[in-house]
């Protein structure tokens, strides 16, 4: 999807936005959107938002504001160092006031840590990951909100020659940097394209830096509070909103809000555009117009499937000839096919005018949709030309 990145110049972003506009949206709407646009650019230091990814080297241990204090326990995997004597069993939530210095540790020789995306990619020197002999140490200093997001220690299982994760024994904490001026996760994005696919859940990732930010979910055109029933669509804290079976009326222009306290503030616009998407991949047919053919005579093979209506299916084709650069000679159609649910009859077929001997063997076509791809082969055989011979 065109994302729109903040960190390019202005000019981009603008025409961008105007692509996006024509494409997507009515004029007037994205016009008064550019205009805010605008207004935005250059208000907050741009920052992704973090999720959640794997990075090598490992060890937890976090710092925060000391609340409760615990004496070390051998038995617990990860534990909040509070500070340099006091240990904290995490939860599967904790929450770190931005500013302060994350200290989280995770018993294993050695271990491996993963932690939101963002942090990996942009390497400012905050993040450290030590390994001492019977732990590892993750340190995160300076801390803002845009660091909210799930940290993952891995144990690792070494023999002579490698070591490998243990996905079984990831022991995982959702770390919440609640910041007293940003209630959202900053965003690089001021609006983000959103794919609404047919019976895939979508999540409109409105991350909250505080667990106890109420969100609610709004629409721009009309302006009104979406109902947010916990079946259709729910808030998870550590996500944002999820649409679980997204239909079209979801389609438009969305945002969250939340608030804490006397603040109240709008995340990232998400627009969100319905897109048909296959339930699986395409089941072709393929059937030549006869298994045997003689020299001189012409073939043709089709590849017929039938699927959702509106699915796109793309064909390709390997065939004998290709071998001496006969190019592919085919003739694609699309038509609908009766009855209750609307399906259609998408076929490919392919044309090879008068045989000859390199014409003989395997045909295969391959159609795609955007769930992948299926092959299906035929083969035929070229026989040489009767010649009329006496007894
Ligand atoms: C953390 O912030 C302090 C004070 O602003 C600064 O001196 C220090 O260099 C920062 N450390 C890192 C690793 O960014």
């Amino acid at each position: 999807m065109p994302l729109v990145n903040l960190s390019g110049s202005k000019g981009r972003l603008v025409l961008s936005t105007l692509l996006i506009c024509a494409i997507v949206f009515e004029s007037a709407y994205c016009q008064k959107d550019v205009k805010e646009q605008r207004n935005t650019l250059g208000r907050k230091p741009m920052q992704s938002k973090p999720t959640g990814k794997s990075i090598n080297k490992g060890s937890r241990a976090v710092t925060a504001k000391p609340k409760i204090h615990v004496a070390a326990q051998r038995q617990t995997f990860l534990t909040q160092v509070l500070n340099r004597r006091t240990f904290k069993k995490v939860g599967e939530t904790i929450s770190v006031q931005a500013g302060d210095t994350l200290e989280l540790r995770c018993r294993g020789k050695p271990v491996q840590w993963s932690v939101p995306s963002y942090l990996e990619e942009e390497d400012d020197g905050r993040l450290r990951m030590v390994q001492h002999e019977r732990y590892g140490v993750l340190t995160l200093l300076n801390t803002t909100a845009a660091d909210t997001g799930e940290y993952t220690c891995y144990p690792m299982y070494c023999d002579d020659t490698n070591c490998r994760k243990d996905y079984d024994k990831a022991v995982k904490v959702f770390v919440f940097f609640p910041d007293p001026q940003e209630l959202f996760v900053p965003s690089s994005d001021y609006y983000k394209v959103i794919q609404l696919r047919t019976n895939w859940p979508t999540v409109l990732p409105c991350q909250v830096t505080s667990p106890e930010a109420k969100v609610t979910l709004h629409r721009e055109f009309p302006p009104v509070e979406v109902a947010v029933d916990g079946t259709e669509i729910s808030f998870n804290v550590k996500k944002g909103f999820v649409i679980h079976r997204p239909r079209p009326y979801h389609t438009g222009a969305l945002y969250c809000v939340a608030s804490l306290g006397n603040l109240r503030q709008s995340s990232t616009k998400y627009m969100l555009i319905y897109v048909n998407y296959p339930m699986a991949p395409p089941a072709p047919v393929i059937q030549a117009s006869s298994s045997s053919l003689v020299v001189g005579e012409n073939l043709h093979v089709s590849c017929t499937v039938v699927g959702e209506q509106d699915v796109a299916v793309e064909f390709t084709w390997e065939y004998p000839g290709q071998q001496i650069g006969r190019p592919p000679y085919t003739q694609e159609s699309i038509s609908s096919v009766g009855g209750g649910a609307a399906r259609q009859r998408s076929q490919s077929v392919l044309l090879v005018d008068e045989v000859r001997d390199v014409d003989q063997g395997t045909y295969t076509c391959t159609a795609q949709n955007l769930q992948g791809a299926t092959s299906v082969s035929t083969s035929v055989k070229v026989v040489p030309k009767a010649k009329p011979r006496k007894p």
